[in-house]
């Protein structure tokens, strides 16, 4: 039996199992068993009125979980799934409460990594799957930082190497009449109005559906962490530095040379290898044991919008 079988096996069982996705690591139960998508929460710490995304093998499962499906959402799926894309849509009936946070609308998705879809094709159903984390926390983009954190609760970890995208999902609300990006991801607002036909707003309405990753404190690192504009990086440590405090830098260029109470880390100068290394960077960063992570802010060009997004919620528990 090979890995994969066992996996889709111990899904069956009611298990917990951490799989590779292409934005980060996944912890899976199955979508459709109550007691195993309880497990979830219990393992993450996550209050149970937050949703859960169900990952499917193909497109052509949407119907078993959806209802009132509009064209956008077939073309949508047809452009970029497999990809790092979050449909927010009408639930079946069937669904279960504790995956839609007993909302009414259900986050489908097929992500795009060979393991990932191997498991979701072996298994042949939807798999509930929140980032493999503990509530709050920064998410996993290895194997390892799974492990750090679960490895007591789930049954088996695939390890299919770092994630390649390192940032979660766009959520796309198509529960509406106009699609909302609830939750800004690599895949940007312009390759969705491609396809749409028109500009998607971003957040939430009134009635809109309910994302745990917009609380404003979330992907947050146990070291507090301050964001400065570029510009202001080098008084920012100066700073801080003269009021005693231990400091990594996670920024663009070197660190001034000759102060070993300075840890610094050359940041990507693009969006794309900057969100792949960023997760694992904080992890590194927290596990130092500094005083405080200071980080460059990104530009305000549409390109950042995502990494910006998780930097500043990274930062704002520590105001
Ligand atoms: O990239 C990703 O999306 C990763 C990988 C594992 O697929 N998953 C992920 O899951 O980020 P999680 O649980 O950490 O974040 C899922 C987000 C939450 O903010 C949740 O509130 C939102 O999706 N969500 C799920 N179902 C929803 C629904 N019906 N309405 C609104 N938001 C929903
Ligand atoms: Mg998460």
């Amino acid at each position: 039996m090979t890995e994969v079988m066992r996996a889709a096996d111990l899904l069956r069982a009611g298990d917990l199992v951490a799989f590779p996705t292409e934005t980060v690591y996944g912890l899976g139960a199955d979508a459709s068993n109550p007691q195993a998508v309880a497990r979830i929460f219990a393992a993450k710490g996550r209050p149970a009125d937050h949703p859960l995304i169900v990952h499917l093998p193909d497109a052509s499962h949407l119907v078993r979980w959806a209802v009132d499906i509009p064209p956008a959402a077939h073309r949508l799926a047809t452009a970029f799934w497999p990809g790092p894309l979050t449909l927010i849509l009408k639930r079946q009936a069937s669904v279960l409460d504790a995956v839609t946070g007993g909302q009414d609308t259900v986050g489908l998705r097929v992500p795009n990594h060979p393991l990932a879809l191997q498991l979701l094709r072996e298994f042949d159903s939807g798999v509930a799957a929140p980032s493999a984390n503990r509530f709050g926390r920064i998410s996993p983009t290895t194997a390892e930082h799974v492990r750090a954190e679960l490895d007591d609760t789930v049954a088996l970890i695939l390890d299919g190497g770092p994630c390649a995208v390192g940032i979660e999902s766009t959520i796309l609300d198509l529960s509406q009449a106009t699609a909302r990006i609830l939750r800004p991801g690599m895949l940007d607002a312009k390759s969705l109005a491609a396809v749409l036909g028109y500009s998607p707003e971003f957040g939430g309405t009134q009635n809109a559906p309910r994302v745990s990753g917009s609380l404003e404190t979330h992907y947050a690192p146990q070291t507090p962490l301050r964001l400065a504009a570029a510009d202001d990086l080098a008084e920012a440590v100066r700073k801080a530095r003269g009021n005693g405090l231990r400091v990594a830098v996670l920024a663009a260029g070197q660190a001034a040379s000759g102060d070993e109470r300075l840890t610094w880390r050359t940041a990507a100068a693009d969006p794309e290898h900057f969100a792949h290394d960023l997760y694992a960077r904080l992890r590194e960063l927290d596990a130092l044991g500094v005083d405080l992570i200071l980080v460059a802010a990104p530009p305000g060009d549409e390109c950042w919008r995502a990494v910006a997004d998780r930097l500043n919620r990274a930062a704002a528990g520590s105001k």
